[in-house]
């Protein structure tokens, strides 16, 4: 008698153990191209050449692909996962905007993935809810060797090697020595405000924080060096000089049923573009201190995919405090200022950003603000007025 497997218990557990992404391509015996996302690729047999992967039963592009003569293993890039989630939807229009040359045995081989591998069908064997599909092996190759889309407790991910070696990161390196170039200025700044001050750097997905000048009453809830990663809506002020690719790119990390708020997001960059600040509203702040929760659990625990995507989820509602428009007559209560820096294409982008707010203030006041910042970021990168460094010997 088999024992009753709970099925969230299943997917729980079998989730925790990481595997690859391939898409297994075809060209079905009614000439019509099809497609399917594997995690469940394996190598099976050297002796004869054999791999294996597991598709469902019910899977309608097994059902199509089975029909073909042959088809192509094409284990995918860690830049690729736009691609392996369009092959990974239902219905037609996987192959569209695809580029891919045929095999030699026709099948499609995907351009820009690590490697390929095109096969015969050798056995189809039903087990269970899955199939186990052995195929022999008749051409393979690399053909980029570059790192793999990997796939992790349901979210994507990459291989960092263990190595011991830290890599220097040269853009970390210029944003501290430019932040270090006006340090005294944000200093002066925040104990003349009376508010927590940072500078912050875009490394990759994220936002480190460089610069800490804490003169503000509340202490600040991340350590200098602390990696943000930049969820839409926040990291606007990263992007106001981005190419349409890195927009896409900082869109993509919205949760996915944020695709209805992708109009927003765009809207919210315009607007930071165009005033050169962005505003965080603290009015409601069950949403903050949600996304605070979950940016420390994510820390914790060395960033789970599963806790990403929590950070994803709260990050997004934070649209609904983000950027409002400011009326004359009226009082706010603000989390947050970031005005961009250096527009410069040799350097990362940054911003500088104020924190620990008095509440209730006006909107001449956050202009004023806003004003005092903006003439602080644009002195980054600029030459080193005479007596700076004095000054900046005497504090300390
Ligand atoms: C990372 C990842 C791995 C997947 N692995 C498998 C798999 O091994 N077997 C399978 O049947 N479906 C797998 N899927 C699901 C299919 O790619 C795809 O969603 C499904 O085939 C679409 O339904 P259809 O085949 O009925 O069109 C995976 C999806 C993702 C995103």
């Amino acid at each position: 008698m088999s024992k009753t497997i709970d099925g969230a218990l299943f997917r729980e557990t079998l989730g925790h153990y990481p595997t690859g992404v391939a898409v297994v391509t075809a060209v079905a015996d009614d000439g019509n191209l099809v497609g399917m996302v594997v995690g469940t690729f394996s190598s099976v047999s050297l002796d004869p050449p054999l791999i294996a992967f597991f598709p469902a039963t019910n899977s309608n592009s097994f059902a199509y692909l089975r029909t073909a003569a042959a088809f192509c293993v094409n284990v995918l890039a860690s830049d690729q996962e736009s691609l392996c989630r369009q092959f990974a939807t239902g219905g037609a229009g996987k192959f569209d905007g695809v580029c891919w040359r045929p095999g030699p045995l026709g099948s499609p081989i995907l351009e820009d993935a690590v490697s390929w591998i095109e096969c015969t069908f050798e056995d189809i064997r039903e087990t269970g809810d899955h199939y186990i599909v052995v195929g022999h092996v008749h051409e393979l190759a690399v053909a980029r060797s570059t790192l793999p889309l990997l796939f992790f407790q349901g979210g994507y991910g990459r291989f960092s090697p263990g190595s011991f070696i830290a890599t220097p990161d040269p853009d970390l390196i210029q944003a501290a020595q430019l932040a270090e170039a006006i340090r005294y200025r944000v200093e002066d700044l925040s104990s003349e405000l009376g508010v927590n001050c940072g500078i912050l750097v875009k490394i990759r997905g994220d936002a480190v924080q460089v610069l800490a000048a804490n003169g503000g009453s509340v202490a600040e809830p991340f350590p200098l060096g602390h990696r943000q990663p930049i969820i839409p809506p926040l990291g606007a002020a990263f992007l106001v000089h981005s190419t349409p690719s890195e927009i896409e790119a900082w869109l993509q990390r919205a949760p996915e049923d944020g695709h209805s708020r992708r109009d927003l997001y765009r809207a919210q960059l315009n607007k930071v573009r165009e005033c050169g600040y962005s505003l965080l509203l603290a009015a409601e702040p069950g949403l903050l201190q949600r996304q605070q929760a979950a940016l420390s659990a994510f820390e914790l625990s060395d960033r789970l995919p599963r806790h990403e995507r929590a950070v994803r989820q709260a990050t997004s509602e934070l649209a609904a405090v983000f950027c409002p428009d400011l009326l004359p007559s009226e009082r706010y209560d603000l989390a947050s200022i970031v005005v961009p820096m250096s527009s410069r294409a040799d350097l990362p982008p940054m911003a500088i950003r104020m924190t620990s707010l008095p509440t209730s203030v006006t909107t001449q006041q956050i202009e004023f603000w806003i004003r005092r910042l903006q003439e602080v970021a644009a002195t980054a990168g600029r030459p080193s007025p005479k007596g700076d460094g004095d000054r900046y010997a005497k504090n300390r």
